[in-house]
């Protein structure tokens, strides 16, 4: 059985934690990818509501295992945390695994990542803080620390004393911070060693295996396509590839295993930091979306940037992950507006655009073209069929479905399980 990624279409938060849920129910597997606990995933279902940030969505199905793989950046403070409070709700968590090539976030990445964000003044990125970018730019500057390292004591000491004197010369010299105790640091990750050690496998191995015994696995992406380092409105972007792509270096997955990718849009757009995005609101029309939707990151509590549906992003993200299909979540946000508009194009220069420019402030500067449809103004949070939905529901959907040239498999009309429209199975 195959391989199945659901990737995020925009800039992250697209409820992608409610589809894997809805998913990992026919699956054996879900893998973590890429990301840290930048991402935040709220699963509403009846064990109750969660919010999580490293633990894969499968965690609540009892058949199901969880890999975080060494694509995925762990905090292992905040991965036994998540653990624990599992533990304390009634969840197993015997079948979650975690990759030992996968980089371990230290606290001067924490650390470093406020100091750089202040360093950049009115050009930060607003990340998260999390300590994402400066622990990935250890990695691809080869000087990360992996989780599999903490079993190796000494040349685990030696590894972090080199490194940290490294970084304690950046922090007092570049920024005149106090410097970090090699002491402290070293006891603290061998505890979590000892408390990770159960869960410390090559997944990569276990992936595989799951996939020669027939299993189907759900990859889960994390952020958006829109904050790919790669593709991404760069430099507004997070440190790692959000799309499909990291799927495959992110659990050492050939891509000829990747049957199928959906990917999960939202039926308006967000956006939380900083960067373009050529379709936000100022208006009440924002507020209103944001106050019903609660657009608050999970993770920072930050106000999320609300704006139309902007199929010129959608179409770029199906084009370059090459969507099999889509999920579009949050349908019901809009229930209440007269009318909705959707971005088809960019103005730039007296140019019409169909694709956003690679670059930043080439974008900022592109003037959304919009078509305008009617709303439907009526409650769709309890229709289960598609023919339920009003017809202005259903033709805006459908015009989603055009312009993003990606049939549509799932809405989501709230956030419990049951509050989905299927529109063809995925799985
Ligand atoms: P970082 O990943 O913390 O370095 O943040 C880089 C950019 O990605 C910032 O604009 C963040 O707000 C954004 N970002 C990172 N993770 C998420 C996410 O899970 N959802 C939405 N935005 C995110």
């Amino acid at each position: 059985m195959p391989a199945i990624a659901v990737i995020g279409a925009q800039w992250g938060d697209e409820g992608k934690g409610k589809i894997i849920d809805l998913l990992a129910e026919k699956v054996n597997m879900v893998a973590r990818f890429s990301g840290g606990n930048n991402a935040g995933h709220t699963v509403v279902n009846p064990h109750g509501e969660f919010r999580m940030h490293l633990v894969p969505s499968g965690i609540f199905y009892r058949h199901v295992t969880c890999i975080i793989g060494n694509g995925v950046v762990v905090d292992p403070a905040v991965l036994l945390e998540e653990i624990d409070q599992l533990k304390e709700r009634g969840m197993a968590v015997d079948k979650l695994f975690v990759s030992d090539r996968a980089h371990l976030i230290m606290p001067y990445h924490i650390l470093l990542d406020g100091l750089e964000e202040e360093s950049r003044g009115g050009s930060a990125i607003g990340t998260t803080r999390k300590g994402i970018g400066p622990c990935y730019m250890d990695k691809a500057g080869r000087l990360g620390i992996r989780t599999g390292d903490l079993l190796q004591r000494e040349p685990f000491l030696e590894r972090l004393r080199s490194v940290l004197d490294y970084k304690n010369r950046i922090l007092t010299r570049v920024y005149e911070a106090q410097p970090l105790s090699l002491e402290e640091i070293y006891d603290k990750y061998c505890r979590y060693g000892e408390q990770l050690a159960p869960f410390l496998r090559e997944t990569d191995l276990m992936v595989e295996q799951a996939l020669e015994r027939g299993e189907t696995v759900l990859l889960e992406g994390a952020q958006g396509t829109l904050l790919d380092i790669d593709f991404g409105t760069y430099p507004y972007v997070t440190s790692t590839s959000a799309m499909v792509g990291g799927a495959c270096s992110g659990l050492g997955l050939s891509p000829v295993r990747i049957d199928r990718i959906y990917g999960v849009f939202k039926a308006y757009c967000t956006r939380v930091g900083s960067g373009p995005m050529p379709t936000e609101l100022f208006d009440d029309t924002a507020e209103l979306i944001r106050e019903r939707a609660h657009e608050y990151g999970t993770t920072t509590g930050r106000p999320r940037r609300c704006g139309w549906f902007d199929a010129v992003v959608g179409r770029f993200s199906a084009r370059i992950n090459g969507f099999s299909g889509s999920c579009i979540t949050r349908l019901d946000v809009l229930d209440v507006l007269p009318s909705l508009k959707i971005c088809t194009g960019y103005r730039l220069n007296g140019e019409t655009l169909t694709s956003p420019p690679s670059n930043s402030s080439l974008l900022a500067r592109c003037e959304p073209l919009y078509e305008e449809l009617p709303g439907w103004q009526s409650d769709t949070s309890g229709l289960r069929r598609f023919e339920d939905l009003p017809p202005q529901a259903r033709s805006y959907v459908k015009r989603l479905e055009e312009l993003t040239a990606c049939p549509i498999n799932i809405i989501s009309v709230g956030p419990r399980r049951e509050q989905t429209i299927v529109v063809r199975e995925i799985i």
